[in-house]
């Protein structure tokens, strides 16, 4: 009988060596100090999941343990992990005291000067610059022309599955309908990647797997130029960021082009140009003064900020809904009823109660990213009578305010109706911070009311479509990056709906 490997003879990658492990996890026990912040004495199991894998997850053993706030030492780093609502809202809304930190420097080489990562007045001016565009007319023009749209054409793909018998991976197709529909409404640019591979596609993927991973590198060696030039890791990271980079610079250049030669300037509030309704036009019909590079680079930052977001959200939602039969007829009976065949309108979405609270708890069992970092400017105090330094990284678990018993009732189960159906949308606002997958105070998303439109309707056109059963004999285990996604896939099997023959029809003829 084989013997199981043990930590001492796992594999592990060259620079992370047993004894650099041995002495991490020493160190994680250090002694005691005054901020009042119990230190989590972290075993070595637990700090090698730390590396490379779903991060989240020790932490949450960890809150168990210690408690809703404490400190964890992991090598040269040192963190205090937050896991309760108060203190998540002091350090949020207070952003002048707490910038964004370790974030910035891992996914500095894809965003550049994008505003997701900008600090103090660049941060200002375009986050403001920026957020007007997504205004209620773009988001109901988008509805139609890229949400719908995108889900239709996702649905009659899944079809030939259906005939076939054979197996889907759900969450590389959503994954696929999210980059369509977030090239659509930034840039008006259609990357086809449901049907289509491209070397955009490839590389925006591999930019993104080198930003998770840099969030979990605990030896940030690119940090050193000279050592990006030979790893190959980072020539490949490299070269996928210069081709994103130049596709979008193309995409701005050409629009701009056509914004010049039409002398087009927004004349009126909610402004939507018919023939191109992106983000990007508004951007340059605005004519705000900002460099090309700036614009490229805060493209960039919604542009990977709204894409694999979404698309684990979907993942997630549908997997839940596949392991709830009872809450799927629910969302297929609303979807139904209010929907008549049709695909759903900006109108319509008020009215899909249950589906929305399906996707609300999705979020509430997993957020995206499940844990927030920031980084202390000066010496505070928390709710609870915490000290930290300047300097001092903080991580919020919103996994664990979401996961806390504290928090919330039956708080490991998928109940969609824990949240009133006819309530408001729930908010960090509304809910004293306990549920904040969109985070909160000025840093908060500025992609919510898109992401839950985005959402909604591509679930609401999936399972109006489709039935559709987990594999058996699935491992469906969590890893994470920038958000929480499956380590091998979700595999499903999908069939055809028969109550609804009226989609051939309603969908060539109403588009
Ligand atoms: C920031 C979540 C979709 C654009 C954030 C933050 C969270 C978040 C938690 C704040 C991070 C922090 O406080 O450190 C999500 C989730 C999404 C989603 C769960 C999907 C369900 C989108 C979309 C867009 C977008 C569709 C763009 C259209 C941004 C930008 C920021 C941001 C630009 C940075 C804002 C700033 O720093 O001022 N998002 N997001 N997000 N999100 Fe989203």
């Amino acid at each position: 009988k084989p013997e199981k490997p043990t930590n001492n003879t796992t594999k592990q990658s060259s620079w992370v060596s047993p004894d650099w492990l041995t002495s991490l996890a020493q160190s994680l026990s250090i002694g005691k100090d005054d901020s009042n912040i119990p230190i989590a004495n972290a075993k070595l199991e637990d700090v090698s999941e730390l590396l490379g894998g779903a991060l989240f997850l020790p932490l949450f053993k960890w809150m168990q343990e210690y408690g809703p706030i404490y400190r964890l030492a992991a090598g040269p780093r040192n963190f205090v992990v937050v896991s309760d609502p108060a203190i998540a809202k002091h350090v949020l809304r207070n952003y002048g005291k707490y910038a964004k930190g370790l974030v910035a420097e891992v996914s500095e080489f894809l965003f550049g000067s994008g505003f997701a990562i900008a600090e103090g007045q660049l941060w200002t001016v375009r986050r403001r610059a920026v957020v007007p565009s997504l205004h209620k007319t773009y988001l109901s023009v988008i509805v139609d022309r890229v949400f719908c749209k995108c889900a239709e054409r996702l649905v009659e793909k899944l079809k030939t599955n259906a005939l076939n018998g054979s197996a889907v991976n759900m969450e590389e197709n959503f994954s696929q309908l999210t980059l369509d529909v977030i090239g659509l409404a930034l840039f008006n640019y259609n990357f086809d990647s449901l049907t289509t591979d491209s070397p955009v596609i490839d590389a925006v993927y591999t930019a993104l797997k080198e930003a998770e991973a840099r969030s979990t590198d605990l030896l940030p060696y690119w940090k050193i130029n000279a050592l990006c030039k030979i790893i190959p890791r980072q020539i490949k990271a490299e070269k996928a960021v210069t081709l994103i980079r130049k596709t979008v610079e193309e995409l701005i250049n050409k629009c701009k082009e056509i914004v010049e030669s039409e002398g087009e300037r927004i004349d009126e509030e909610e402004y939507v140009n018919e023939t191109d309704p992106s983000i990007l036009r508004f951007l340059l019909a605005s004519r705000e003064e900002v460099s090309s590079i700036q614009l490229r680079d805060d493209l960039l930052s919604m542009f990977v900020a709204g894409h694999e977001t979404t698309g684990s959200v979907l993942t997630w939602t549908a997997y839940l809904l596949s392991k709830d039969p009872s809450s799927l007829s629910k969302a297929q009976e609303e979807v139904d009823r209010v929907l008549q065949g049709r695909s759903p309108t900006y109108e319509d979405i008020k009215n899909l109660k249950f589906l929305t609270r399906c996707i609300n708890e999705s979020l509430r069992l997993y957020p995206h990213p499940p844990v927030l970092l920031r980084r202390a400017q000066v010496a505070d105090v928390l709710p609870g009578n915490y000290k930290v330094n300047p300097g001092q990284d903080i991580m919020i678990s919103v996994y664990n305010i979401h996961h806390s018993p504290q928090v919330w009732d039956r708080a490991e189960v998928f109940v969609p109706e824990r949240f009133d159906l006819d309530g408001p949308m729930p908010n960090e606002t509304n809910t004293d911070f306990r549920f904040i997958p969109f985070s909160g105070g000025p840093r908060k998303c500025i992609g919510d009311q898109f992401a839950l439109l985005e959402a909604i309707v591509a679930l609401a056109i999936f399972v109006q479509h489709m039935d559709f059963e987990l594999l058996p004999d699935q491992n469906i285990s969590m890893t994470t990056g920038a958000t929480i996604h499956t380590e091998n896939g979700l595999y499903m099997k999908v069939s055809q709906r028969q109550t609804n023959s009226a989609f051939a029809a309603s969908s060539s003829s109403s588009r």
